[in-house]
């Protein structure tokens, strides 16, 4: 079971092959990287938080009937998932102004906007995940028109299950990044993870970013916030 080779690595995980040809672990680390890895550190329990994270917001997502790749716990840092082909379009939702939105467009951030955005990135490190759009997707042939809106129908449905969530924690849902892959039979479901470093996440009351914006932005107590995460959602799950 315990595989030590991993079959693949990326910035904040591993995946390794199992004894279940359908099945993968998916290891959290502990590395934190932004910007494209130009920024790096190690955090201490990052791994564990992101993986317990990850694990109750698949957890109420399945509650809500949104299909994903968890199939059980393994340990504290591990998640056994199904095998997908994942699809290499990062989808970003945002509700508020934010990160690389304001930046490119000039808009402050805390704009709220009237409806949220859907957005796609082209996931390939070595491009710097570059922003692309539907037809960009369909000519690179990484997803055609219809994955798209299925992508688009999808992530707008996670996106008002974990605002309604994380509002009853006092947390308000800025932008996130999801990803999503596809099961044997061709079925697209939710993968990869969902926890502050592909979240931005502030208090309701006082603004305060609880997300890897901590570490962005040299704002200090990175893990703190993450913990303060974790023990929120505990309490809600
Ligand atoms: P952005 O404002 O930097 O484009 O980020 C939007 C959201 O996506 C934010 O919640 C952080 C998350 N994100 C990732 O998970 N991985 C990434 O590589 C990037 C750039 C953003």
């Amino acid at each position: 079971m315990m595989s030590t080779q991993p079959l693949y690595e990326g910035k904040a995980k591993r995946l390794y092959l199992t004894d279940d040809a359908q099945a993968l672990r998916m290891e959290f680390k502990d590395e934190a990287t932004a910007f494209n890895a130009e920024k790096k550190a190690d955090f201490a329990n990052k791994g564990k938080l992101n993986k317990a994270i990850t694990l109750l917001m698949y957890q109420m997502l399945h509650e809500k009937n949104v299909e994903t790749h968890l199939i059980e716990d393994i340990d504290e840092i591990n998640l056994l998932v199904k095998k997908v082909d994942i699809l290499m379009v990062e989808v970003i939702v945002r509700n508020v102004a934010a990160g690389g939105f304001s930046k490119r467009l000039g808009v402050a951030e805390g704009t709220p906007f009237k409806k949220p955005i859907v957005e796609f990135s082209y996931k390939s490190d070595a491009l710097g995940d570059p922003l692309i759009n539907d037809d960009y997707a369909r000519e690179l042939g990484l997803a055609t028109p219809q994955e798209c809106q299925i992508l688009k129908d999808k992530a707008l449905i996670i996106n008002e299950v974990m605002i309604d969530f994380f509002l009853k924690c006092g947390l308000k849902l800025v932008d996130f990044k999801i990803e999503f892959g596809k099961l044997a039979d061709g079925t697209i479901v939710l993968a990869d993870e969902i926890s502050p470093d592909t979240c931005r996440l502030w208090d309701i009351e006082t603004g305060k970013k609880m997300d890897k914006d901590r570490f962005r932005q040299d704002l200090g107590d990175v893990m703190e916030g993450y913990a303060e995460v974790l023990e929120r959602i505990s309490k809600q799950a």
